[in-house]
């Protein structure tokens, strides 16, 4: 794999920018059958929470013309035996772990941040905020700028200090660029755009909801343009502000289309589900993508969409007359 693919988010540095998107990687063990870890910029972490939680019950999913809708309510074994067995297997490993974290209050939040403060093998915590806050009315924390800079602040105050913080924000708002502010100014590092857009199916032979919360995230490639809007919107707002951007990625142009928009690693969700290799596969596509155009480094390409028609990057090949560049 070529060197233009390194990439700096903040304080946190990676040899590329592809990761597995949370929940979609399972505990790595399962696509460590696959492929090497390594090979991915960062594995993304199933969300830990404080303790065991058997997520909804059946069903959970539901197929969709072009994505998946789940409603699993964040099922796992709790950040005890996330500590005892699975971050160590990440660790030996050597995978570059990105723990993301999720709560019900703000304290839970706090606490997890404090579990993570003395263990090794933690690259960065990623803050799942879109998790209903029981103290509020189960009002989902991602949806207030003040609820999701409380949670932020919390985690900020109780990791390890230095930890890159990466809060991790819903679409379904009014003002996503409002939350990206709260966020970065309660101390995030960098943001994560985007978690699942709340949807809804009603099965034609029940008559009812097709899942059992009734209604559940959809992902996949139908929010890939709320994913790339989102994206584009905050880094517009924010430039200096690193971006994860996550929904639909399955090929390496899709990742393109979102480090034009503005985000310097894209994490793959879905896709794994049918691909288990999806990863590697968009780093290796992202690669070819960025040569054929003649883009020397993934830098040069953050962004590039807001620039004026007609701008060239830094490293784009000099010797290239203009009007052959792709
Ligand atoms: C089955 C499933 C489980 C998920 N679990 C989590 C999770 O634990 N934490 C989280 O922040 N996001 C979770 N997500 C959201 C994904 O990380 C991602 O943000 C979203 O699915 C959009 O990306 P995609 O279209 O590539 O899947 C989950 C998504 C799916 C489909």
């Amino acid at each position: 794999m070529s060197d233009r693919l390194g990439t700096v988010l903040g304080p946190l540095e990676l040899p590329n920018p592809v990761m597995t998107a949370s929940g979609c990687g399972g505990t790595g063990r399962e696509l460590a059958q696959f492929f090497d870890l390594t090979r991915l910029g960062a594995f993304v972490t199933t969300s830990v929470m404080a303790r065991p939680r058997a997520g909804r019950p059946t069903p959970r999913v539901t197929e969709t013309p072009s994505g998946l809708l789940t409603a699993m309510g964040l099922p796992g074994p709790g950040i005890e035996t996330f500590l005892e067995n699975d971050l160590p297997w990440l660790s030996e490993h050597d995978v570059r772990t990105i723990v993301s974290v999720a709560g019900n209050s703000v304290e839970e939040y706090g606490e997890l941040a404090r579990r993570l403060r003395h263990v090794p093998g933690v690259a960065a915590i990623e803050v799942n905020i879109a998790c209903p806050n029981v103290e509020d009315r189960g009002r989902v924390f991602a949806w207030h700028p003040t609820a999701a800079a409380s949670v932020v602040r919390a985690v900020r105050d109780h990791a390890r200090p230095g930890t890159p913080i990466f809060a991790k924000l819903a679409p379904d708002v009014t003002d996503i660029v409002t939350i990206a502010l709260a966020c970065v100014d309660a101390g995030a590092d960098g943001l994560t755009l985007i978690n699942t857009m709340e949807g809804m199916a009603i099965d034609p032979k029940t008559l009812r909801p097709a899942l059992s919360g009734v209604s559940g995230g959809l992902s996949g490639p139908a929010v890939r343009p709320v994913a790339v809007r989102c994206v584009y919107q905050v880094h517009a707002a924010l430039p200096s502000t690193p971006i994860i951007g996550v929904g639909g990625v399955a090929t390496g142009l899709d990742a393109l289309e979102f480090i034009l928009a503005g985000a310097s690693a894209v994490a793959v969700g879905t896709a794994v589900f049918h691909d288990p290799t999806a990863g590697p596969r968009v780093l290796r596509e992202l690669d070819e993508a960025l040569a054929a155009r003649r883009i020397g480094r993934l830098a040069d390409a953050v962004g590039l969409a807001h620039k004026p028609a007609g701008y060239v990057p830094p490293q784009v090949r000099a010797e290239e007359p203009a009007e052959e560049r792709l």
